[in-house]
C-alpha cells in the first residue's frame, strides 16, 4: 500500500465529509444523476432479494450478516436491515458515519456502524453472506484491493454486489465536448475517480477469486452538449427507463452510465 494511495483516500475522506447533506437527500432527488443513484440501489437490492443468504433459509430462522461498504448516509444498509439481515456498515468519512447512525436511529433500527477504510475491513475472514459496495470501489487508486477485501470477508457461497461508473457510457459518446471539458480541467472534487468497464470488473473478480454471476449496465443518457442537458430530467429518466426495457443486456453493459456486478465466493 503506497503513500500516494493513502493520500488519495485522505482527499476522498475530506471531500465526503463536506457532502453529507447531498447523500442524505439524494434518494429523494429528481435529477437524472439522482435517478441513476436510486435505480442503482433498487437493482442491487433486486440481486439481494433474488439470491438471498447463503443457505437459502428464511432470514428469520437464523441471523444472516450483511456488510455495506462506503455506506454514505446509510440507505442501502437500512434496506438490508429491513430485509432481516444483521447489518454492519463502514465508511471512511466521520460525517457519513454520523449520517448512517442518524438514519438507523430515525428508523428505530440497529447496526454495527464503524469508521473504516475499505482496504482494511475490521472483520474476520468468512463473516458475511452479502457485501455491498455501491459507488465505493472507484474511490481507490486500485479498486481491485477492495474487491479482494470484500471476497476475504464473505463466507464461502456468499455474494458481493459492487458498482462502478462506466467509461463507455452513452452520455460520453453523445457529448465529446463535455468529455473534453472534463479532461482539460482538474477534477472538481480535487481527486480523480476510476471508471470501470464490464471487462475491467470481470478482471477484478478473477483477481479476487470470485465468480461473476451477473453484470448489468443501467442509466442510458442523458443527452447533453458541453455538459448542458438538452431535455428536462423527467424526460431523460423516461427515455432511460424505456431504453433499459428494450435494449439487449449486452448493449446495456456497454452503454449504461453505471455498472453493477454480482459475484459469488466459491465454496
Ligand atoms: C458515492 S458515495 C456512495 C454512498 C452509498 N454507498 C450510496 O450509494 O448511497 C461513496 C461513499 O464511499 C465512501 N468511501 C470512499 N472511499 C472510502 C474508503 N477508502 N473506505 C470506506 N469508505 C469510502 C465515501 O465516504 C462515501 O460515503
Amino acid at each position: 500500500m503506497s503513500a500516494s494511495a493513502d493520500l488519495h483516500v485522505e482527499k476522498v475522506r475530506e471531500n465526503y465529509d463536506t457532502r453529507v447533506d447531498q447523500w442524505q437527500t439524494i434518494y429523494d432527488g429528481e435529477s437524472f444523476h439522482d435517478h441513476v443513484i436510486q435505480r442503482r440501489m433498487d437493482r442491487c437490492l433486486e440481486a439481494v432479494d433474488t439470491l438471498g443468504p447463503v443457505s437459502g433459509k428464511p432470514l428469520s430462522e437464523e441471523s444472516r450478516r450483511a456488510l455495506d461498504v462506503g455506506c454514505g448516509a446509510g440507505q442501502m444498509a437500512l434496506a438490508l436491515a429491513q430485509r432481516g439481515y444483521e447489518v454492519s456498515a463502514v465508511d471512511v468519512s466521520e460525517g457519513m458515519i454520523e449520517a448512517t447512525t442518524a438514519t438507523f436511529e430515525a428508523a428505530g433500527a440497529t447496526a454495527d456502524i464503524q469508521l473504516a477504510d475499505m482496504r482494511h475491513l475490521p472483520y474476520e475472514d468468512d463473516t458475511f453472506d452479502w457485501v455491498s459496495g455501491l459507488g465505493a470501489i472507484e474511490y481507490l487508486t486500485d479498486p481491485g484491493e477492495a474487491v479482494e477485501e470484500f471476497a476475504r470477508v464473505l463466507v464461502p457461497g456468499g455474494h458481493m454486489v459492487v458498482t462502478s461508473p462506466n467509461p463507455y457510457r452513452l452520455a460520453f459518446a453523445l457529448d465529446p465536448i463535455g468529455v473534453a471539458i472534463g479532461l482539460l480541467g482538474p477534477p472538481p472534487t480535487g481527486y480523480p475517480r476510476q471508471y470501470l468497464s464490464a471487462s475491467t470488473l470481470r478482471g477484478l473478480a478473477e483477481r479476487a477469486g470470485v465468480e461473476v454471476v451477473g453484470l448489468l449496465g443501467h442509466g442510458i443518457g442523458p443527452l447533453q452538449v458541453a455538459k448542458k442537458p438538452l431535455l428536462p430530467a423527467r424526460t431523460s429518466i423516461k427515455l432511460s427507463h424505456s431504453a433499459e426495457r428494450s435494449l439487449p443486456l449486452s448493449w446495456l453493459e456497454k452503454l449504461g452510465a453505471n455498472m453493477i456486478m454480482v459475484a459469488r465466493k466459491p465454496g
